[in-house]
This record gives C-alpha cells, sequence and structure tokens, in this order.
C-alpha cells in the first residue's frame, strides 16, 4: 500500500489565496448579482503591451513553419533572452552577472518554491514575518519547519523576523543564525522597500554566517526611489551569498504568461565547495523541459526599446492606483504603509479589529476584496494588503466605497 509524504499533511489548510477565492465564491453565492471589486491577489488587469503581442505572434508564426519551427527549449533558457537579461538587468545596472548564472524559467513563484530543494533538509530557514506564503508552505512540503505552535502561530524551526511599524518594517538580525534567508524587497505583503545599507547589512551578515539569502525581486519595476537597490548583486559581496528570483509577471503583466528567471552566482559554494549553480543547472535538466520558445521571445520584447517604454507605462498606470488608495485610505483616516516603491498597499486595520474581521467587513460592506495580513503570518495580524493592480475605474471605486463605509 502506498503511503503519501506526510510532510504535506502538515500543510495548514488551503493556499492562502485560494481560501479567499473560496469566501469570496460563497459570498456570491448567497448574494447573486452584487459586483464585487477585487483588489486582493495581487494580479494584473491590464492588456499586454503592444510590443509583447507583436513577439508572440511572430513567435507563433515561426513556429507554424517548417524553416523556424522549435521543439525542446534549452532548459536554462534561450542565450538570446538569457544575454538580453544580463545586458538589461545587470550590466547596465553596474552588477556583476554572467548570462550562464540565469536560469529562465516559467515564474518566480515556482523558483521560490523550488530552489530550497537543493539544500539540506536540516537547514535552519529564517523569513521576514508577514512573508508571502509560498517561501513557508514549501518547506513544510520539503519538512523542514517542525511542528506549528499553535499559540505562536509559528513553525517552531522557522525563524520568523518581524516586521513591524517599529523596525519600519525591515527586518532585524535574528538571535538564532539561519542557513537560508529570504528576503523580498520591494516587500509583499507590506510594500516597504530595504534601502541599499540596509540590504547591504544582511549580504555581510550571510556572508560572515556563511548563510544564504533567496532575495525575491519580483516587484523591482515598482520601485521609485534611488536609495533602493533593484538588484541584491549591487550590494558588495551578494555574489558569494545570494540567489535573486524575477518574474515578468508584475513588470510586464505576464500572470498569464509565465515567465521569470532565477540568478545563481558561479561563486556561490558550501563550504565543501559545492556549487548551487551546478546543482539547479541538474535539477533544471532533470526535472523542467524549458520556458516555451514563444513565452522567451516576449520576454526578450520586454528589453527592446519600445518594450521599455511600454511596460514603463504599465508600471506608472498602476503606481496611480496606489496613490489612489493611499490618499484615499489617509482621508478615512487609515493608517497606511508601502504603495511608494512597490504595488501593495498594508494599512493598520481600525480599532484593533482582526485582519479577518477586516476582510469580511470590506466584503460585506464595501464589496471589495483585499488580503488579511494574518494570512501572512502572526506579525501580518492587524493589518490588510490591498493591491494596485486593478483597473483605475475600479479602484477608484472601490475607495469610494471604503469611504461610504466609514
Ligand atoms: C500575491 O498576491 O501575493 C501575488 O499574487 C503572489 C504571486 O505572485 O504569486
Amino acid at each position: 500500500m502506498f503511503k503519501v509524504n506526510e510532510d504535506y499533511l502538515n500543510l495548514r489548510g488551503s493556499y492562502l489565496f485560494s481560501t479567499i477565492a473560496k469566501k469570496v465564491a460563497a459570498y456570491k453565492e448567497e448574494n447573486p448579482g452584487k459586483d464585487i471589486i477585487s483588489l486582493g491577489i495581487g494580479d494584473v488587469t491590464r492588456p499586454l503591451c503592444p510590443v509583447i503581442i507583436k513577439a508572440l505572434h511572430d513567435a507563433t508564426d515561426e513556429m507554424s513553419k517548417q524553416e523556424t519551427f522549435r521543439g525542446y527549449a534549452p532548459d536554462l533558457g534561450y542565450e538570446f533572452l538569457r544575454s538580453a537579461v544580463a545586458e538589461n538587468d545587470y550590466r547596465k545596472r553596474g552588477c556583476n552577472v554572467d548570462k550562464d548564472e540565469i536560469f529562465i524559467s516559467d515564474g518566480a513563484k515556482s523558483d521560490s518554491g523550488n530552489i530550497q530543494e537543493i539544500f539540506s533538509k536540516d537547514n535552519r530557514v529564517a523569513v521576514c514575518d508577514p512573508v508571502y506564503p509560498v517561501y513557508v508552505d514549501t518547506n513544510v512540503m520539503a519538512g523542514r519547519t517542525g511542528e506549528f505552535d499553535e499559540e505562536k502561530m509559528q513553525w517552531k524551526n522557522v525563524i520568523y523576523m518581524p516586521c513591524t511599524r517599529e523596525n519600519g518594517f525591515s527586518p532585524d538580525i535574528p538571535d538564532n543564525t539561519p542557513d537560508i534567508i529570504y528576503i523580498c524587497s520591494p516587500n509583499n505583503p507590506t510594500g516597504t522597500a530595504m534601502k541599499k545599507d540596509q540590504l547591504q547589512k544582511w549580504v555581510d551578515y550571510a556572508n560572515e554566517k556563511k548563510a544564504v539569502i533567496i532575495f525575491d525581486a519580483a516587484y523591482e519595476a515598482y520601485i521609485s526611489e534611488d536609495d533602493v537597490p533593484h538588484s541584491i548583486y549591487e550590494c558588495e559581496g551578494a555574489r558569494t551569498c545570494a540567489i535573486e528570483l524575477h518574474s515578468f509577471s508584475k513588470n510586464a503583466g505576464f500572470t498569464g504568461v509565465r515567465l521569470g528567471y532565477t540568478v545563481i552566482p558561479k561563486d556561490l559554494k558550501d563550504e565543501k565547495g559545492n556549487m548551487l549553480h551546478s546543482l539547479w543547472a541538474r535539477r533544471h535538466g532533470t526535472k523542467y523541459n524549458g520556458a516555451p520558445y514563444i513565452q522567451q521571445r516576449a520576454g526578450e520584447a520586454v528589453y527592446s526599446e519600445k518594450g521599455q517604454q511600454e511596460i514603463r507605462g504599465l508600471v506608472s498606470y498602476y503606481m496611480e492606483n496606489a496613490k489612489t488608495i493611499l490618499s484615499g485610505l489617509k482621508e478615512c483616516g487609515y493608517e497606511v504603509y508601502g504603495g511608494v516603491n512597490a504595488p501593495y498597499i498594508w494599512l493598520k486595520t481600525p480599532e484593533g479589529m482582526s485582519s479577518w474581521d477586516f476582510f469580511d467587513r470590506m466584503l460585506t460592506g464595501a464589496n471589495v476584496v483585499g488580503t488579511p495580513g494574518s494570512g501572512f503570518g502572526p506579525s501580518g495580524e492587524g493589518y490588510f494588503r490591498l493591491t494596485a493592480f486593478g483597473t483605475h475605474e475600479n479602484t477608484k471605486e472601490a475607495l469610494e466605497r471604503i469611504r461610504r463605509l466609514g
């Protein structure tokens, strides 16, 4: 008789955004005809930019002709895209990253979940709290998190680094030394971002402790302030301690197209000299047949002059929403954070209300869906996340409804 992987049985409830989707579906069924505005999951709403659409069409045409048809993609990614990434996201920013250190994938969510496979099961993981749930859940699946402490609402073997109003939502160095440190900046969910000196502190710490940082840069396109780094490789010493994850979902609207990449420098080795780069390459070769050619051509188009212009327009569109949300909430008296270097706004729930109670109040009273802060970790309790990825019309209407709700 087969047995299931019992680590999976330790997972608690369903994935956060699936839980929300179920709650919203149930509410809709009970209240047919209600016009619900979703500012919950960070999913884009604008159509793909013209330059991307053309690249997708052109690549599809190539696939339809005998002379230009392509089968399996190279598992680490096509040369044309790896070069475009190395040139535009790194060389132009003064970062030393070679195209061979870039692994093209179907997105940062998969990579952020899968990357832990190349680390020993007894490695100690540290996460910011609140945290993008994928980092924790995938370590639960891997049996790395120990038991769940119901009182603290934490996994016993995970080091939680609270990100609170008091520390400006930037984690402090923990008392216990981690082996793997997850950092997302600009941050999901708080919408805040680390300055260069704050990130440098983590790079120095990781090098000193021989820990690795998994740096999630999915939201870097939203950075508006000069002293916020777009890549961890802007920090000195990052090549020996950091992996970086990137997504085309948030900058170019690829949530439904699927494309991302991960950087693993060849200088990143464990104490025995094992290169993480080789292990990840081995994993790609075995478990992955490469992101589709058509998507990778679309990714390449993102880096063309026209592509850069168009995606800047897309980012500005969403950041206009961030302004609408920030100013609207402030006018209503809410305490708000984020929304300047990221498409997320993190608000303190009023009158000590729990995150889920506030979720219900928003859903039933304003027909607006947001994400309860406690779903991202214990320090998220009493907070609520709104996304700027809606349309202008829906975002304005949502704020109007929130204003009416009082
Ligand atoms: C979110 O809402 O947090 C995002 O959709 C996360 C993701 O990109 O998977």
